[in-house]
This record gives structure tokens, sequence and C-alpha cells, in this order.
């Protein structure tokens, strides 16, 4: 190594997307390498609106490790957090920047400590799938900086082992999550199905649920599905299989009407056996129903389906809509139902991609407060709109997987003390 005197800090930042699943993970087959009872398929959703950055760096002078999120600092101690940088470690390799006197070989690396830094742009309060973009970014960003020359699959494999789902965040699109053979889960990866062009039609709103309850969480939920429930063995072994082969086919051929009818089914059915855990387990709650049967209405009432559904471990509704004017009738439907709090404004109420909103006329809330009801409830218009029932809205669409951010001014740690900046 360097001299000790030097002390120079070598670091890496990144950005990395979250996804949702449209055919879910739920049930582990090992608890410690985080092995999945059956194949899952998700959409990476777009960084500019849902992301986690991540710096990481090394250096000689750091006392030990380090991590903040999103700007508070918390314990690595973890063993999710200890498997992932232990298997990074394992595959570093070689580094040298003679400029800056920099040598660091293959084994030194498990010697030098880590600080790491990671935000992220949306509420971590909102539930919304934080861990997955966050153990994604935090294994690339390690790979990047210690050299590991192994392609986004293989360090899937190693995302993997921080939260399951942040396997699937390695890649942009549709990507499948095949669940593996092997006992030491090396054929567990994430593999891309399409990128995040072939079906770049998509628009995706995520309806964020007011909710006071803290939620069971999905590791622990899914523990008590594998013991308790009869359901789930059914679910993973004759239904998802069936489900992930007509998926592939619908993602390949664009194929709407099938796509949502198999993303709303396995949304419903992975609810269905959270219900079916002893004690049951509650994730959805009368807003989300609320948001199912107003999309259900719709899509009925059109003959073909306009827009998907699909609720992860909470209340709230992600709506994956046809197309952009599918997705702009959608915001009007929603906004009828679930008008803002008089508090706030429209501005922070429809967040994201806001060209939806103009696409659905709506400029101020005195267009919201004018929307007629949606024709297909005409005869039967609720008595009183459910307002304040949702928090806010965020438009986005399918997004790319992890980049590098090579620009200094993002890095979030401060290159001269290594400190949060
Ligand atoms: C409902 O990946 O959060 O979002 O592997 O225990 O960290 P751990 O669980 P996690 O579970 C996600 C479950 C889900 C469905 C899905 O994303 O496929």
């Amino acid at each position: 190594m360097a001299e000790q005197s030097k002390k120079w800090i070598l670091m890496v930042t990144a950005q990395t997307p979250t996804n949702i699943a449209v055919i879910k993970y739920w049930g582990k087959r090992d608890e410690n390498l985080i092995l999945a009872i059956n194949d899952s398929i998700s959409v990476t959703l777009d960084p500019a609106h849902l992301c986690t950055t991540t710096t990481v760096a090394v250096s000689p002078s750091f006392q030990q490790d380090r991590m903040w999120l999103n700007k508070k600092e918390i314990s690595l101690d973890g063993a999710r957090y200890q498997n992932c940088l232990r298997e990074i470690q394992a595959r570093a390799n070689d580094y040298e920047d003679e400029k800056k006197g920099i040598k660091i070989s293959k084994n030194d690396w498990q010697n030098l400590h880590v600080h790491i830094d990671s935000y992220n742009n949306f509420p971590t309060a909102a539930g919304l799938a934080s861990s997955a973009a966050g153990f994604a970014c935090l294994v690339f960003s390690l790979a990047k900086l210690m050299n590991v020359q192994e392609d986004n699959g293989r360090l899937s494999a190693i995302a993997r082992q921080g939260s399951g789902s942040a396997c699937r965040s390695l890649f942009g699109g549709f990507v499948k999550w095949v669940m593996g053979k092997e006992e030491d889960g090396s054929d567990s990866i994430a593999v891309p199905l399409v990128d995040e062009k072939h079906w770049d039609e998509l628009v995706i709103i995520i309806a964020v649920v007011s909710s006071r309850q803290k939620e069971t969480s999905s590791t622990s939920g899914m523990r008590e599905t594998v013991v308790t429930s009869a359901l789930l063995e059914h679910r993973a072994k004759e239904v998802v299989p069936k489900r992930i082969i007509q998926m592939e086919e619908a993602i390949k051929n664009r194929d709407f009407p099938t796509f949502a009818q198999l993303t709303c089914s396995d949304s419903n059915q992975f609810h269905a056996v959270c219900m079916d855990t002893s004690p049951p387990i509650f994730y959805m709650n009368d807003t989300s129903h609320r948001v199912i049967s107003c999309v259900e209405k719709w899509n009925r009432a059109e003959g073909t389906p306009q827009v998907a559904y699909t609720f992860d471990a909470g209340p709230n509704a992600v709506l994956i809509a046809r197309n952009r004017k599918a997705a702009a009738l959608m915001l009007q439907r929603l906004l009828f139902h679930f008008p803002p709090n008089s508090d706030t404004d429209l501005d922070s109420y429809v967040i994201g991609d806001k060209s939806i909103l103009k696409d659905a006329g709506i400029q101020d809330l005195n267009d919201v407060e004018a929307l007629p009801p949606p024709p297909e409830i005409k005869d039967k218009v609720p008595a009183q709109k459910c307002k304040g029932e949702i928090s806010y809205f965020i438009c986005t669409r399918p997004g790319r997987g992890p980049v590098l951010l090579p620009d200094e001014s993002q890095a979030l740690l401060c290159l001269e003390t290594g400190l949060p900046k």
C-alpha cells in the first residue's frame, strides 16, 4: 500500500433505481443467503423520480467503517451489510493511481475502512421499496470502488444477500429474478428481460397512501407466511411458474391486456397468502381497496384493461397505465375520488413527471374541483369524496439500471474529509 502518511481518499458515487414486482417474490428457502421459493419479475422505475445515490470511500485515515443514510449515521453491524461487504471484498482487485500515489493490492481492501453515504430522492417513510435501491446501490458502488470485474448479473447475487428484491435493481426495463437451484445461491441471480426502451409507452402512477399503522416488515411477514400458509406452496409450485412464462411472453409482445391481467392477479394472490398467514397480515387498507375498485370499474367499462395495479408490503398502489392517454384519464379519476387536503397544493400533490397532469387538463385545484364523475360511476356517484386519504401521487415510467456518477460535485462525501458534505 502507498505510504500511510499520504492521507488519500478514494471514492466512487453511483445511482441505482428502485423496482416494483409484477410477479411477486414472497417466501425464502434460505434465510441467510436470501434464496426465494419462486421466480419473480419486476419493472425498474425511472431513477429521475425514485432512486438511491450512494458514495463509498476508502482511506488509510479512516478509523472504522461508517455509514450515513439520508444524512443520519446508522450501524453497519447488520449481517446483511456485512455479507455484502465481505462478498465484494472477496472479489476485489489491485488498484493503482500513480498520480495520486494510491496503490491498493487485492488483499489490502479488507484492511481498509469504508465510509458509505446513501440518499433516497423519495421519502423513506413512504414505504416505497427503499431497501431494493439501497442495497443494489451499495453493492454496485462498492464493486466499482474495489475494481471488481464481475458483470451486473454476478453483482445481483450479492445485492440479493442484502435484500431479495434488490437483485432486480441491477438492471433497467423488465427484470427476472431466477430463483436458482444451487444450495450456495450462485445461480439465484437477476437477468434482464427487455430494456426500458422496449415498452416505453407505459406510464406508472404511484399513489402514496396515508397510513398511521406500522406494517409488518417483508422479511418477517414472508417468514410467517412460509411457516403457516397452506396456500403459499400451491402459489410457488403451481401458479407462479406458469405466470412467469406468460408474463415474459406478454412483456416481449407488449401485450397489455395479458400483462395487466397477470399483474393484478398476482398482486391479489400475494395479498391472499398474507391473509392466509397466521395471524393474518393486512398490508392493504380501505384506501387501497377503493383504488382497486376504481381501476376495476374503469377497465370493465372500457372492455379492455387500461391500467394494471399492484401493491407490495404496504397500502401504496402502483398503477401501470398502457399509455399516456390512459395515464391522464386515470389521474383524472384518482383526483376525482381522492382530492388533496385543503392545505395541500397541487404542485406537491402530484410529483414526478408533471406532464401527465397537463395531459389530463388539470392546472390548479379549481380544475380538480370541477372534475366530473367518471362516466362508469355516473349512476352511483359516491356521496363523499376520500379527501386526504392519499398523501401524494408520483408519476413515473420504466427506467434504466445503475450508473456511475463520475462528477465529483455529485458525491455525497467530501473528498478532503471523507465525511458527509
Ligand atoms: C412484496 O426484498 O423487501 O416487495 O428479501 O427479506 O429483504 P427481504 O424482502 P424484500 O421483499 C419484497 C417483497 C415484495 C415483493 C417483491 O418485491 O417481489
